[in-house]
């Protein structure tokens, strides 16, 4: 740790260019109507909360559209930023495949107390998806049911 700095600042290399992109610049923030598949997942442990958004084609099962609204740090507006642009253009076989390595690759690393946040966004797409397989009665091989709140995941904390 370094000396002289408070807790909120921001050291200069603890964030990729990509993942302060994708915070300040977030991508697809907002809701669908009458979405396909909608998800909402939380942690306990830091209380964020994130929450998102699929428009499916139903003949091409592709995504269409992905939106997201998370009340959480910034880890977490990136990674769901990052999670719903990885999810776009798949279909929904493909987008199961986008886990938080994935995601976490795609903006050049997280510091490892921000882990979990990533964790959220994977959580998030698969209760969307989990959502939308219900509604529609099929299933999504690999799919397991969302979790209420994730925080019981291994997560490198102190
Ligand atoms: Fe919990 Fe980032 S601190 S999602």
């Amino acid at each position: 740790m370094s000396s002289g700095r408070g807790a909120g600042d921001i050291q200069d290399n603890m964030y990729s260019e990509k993942v302060m992109d994708h915070f300040n610049n977030p991508r697809n923030v907002g809701e669908i109507e009458n979405a396909s598949g909608i998800g909402t997942v939380g942690n306990a442990k830091c209380g964020d909360i994130m929450r998102i958004y699929l428009d499916i084609d139903e003949e091409t099962k592709i995504v269409k559209d992905c939106k997201f609204k998370t009340f959480g740090c910034g880890a977490a507006v990136a990674t769901s930023s990052m999670a719903t642009e990885l999810v776009k253009g798949k279909t929904i076989y493909e987008a199961l495949q986008v886990t938080n390595k994935a995601v976490m690759e795609a903006l050049d690393g997280l510091p490892p107390v921000k882990v979990h946040c990533s964790l959220l966004a994977e959580e998030a797409i698969h209760a969307a998806l989990w959502d939308y397989a219900q509604k529609n009665n099929i299933e999504i091989e690999g799919l397991k049911p969302p979790k209420a709140d994730i925080s019981e995941e291994p997560v490198e904390e102190d």
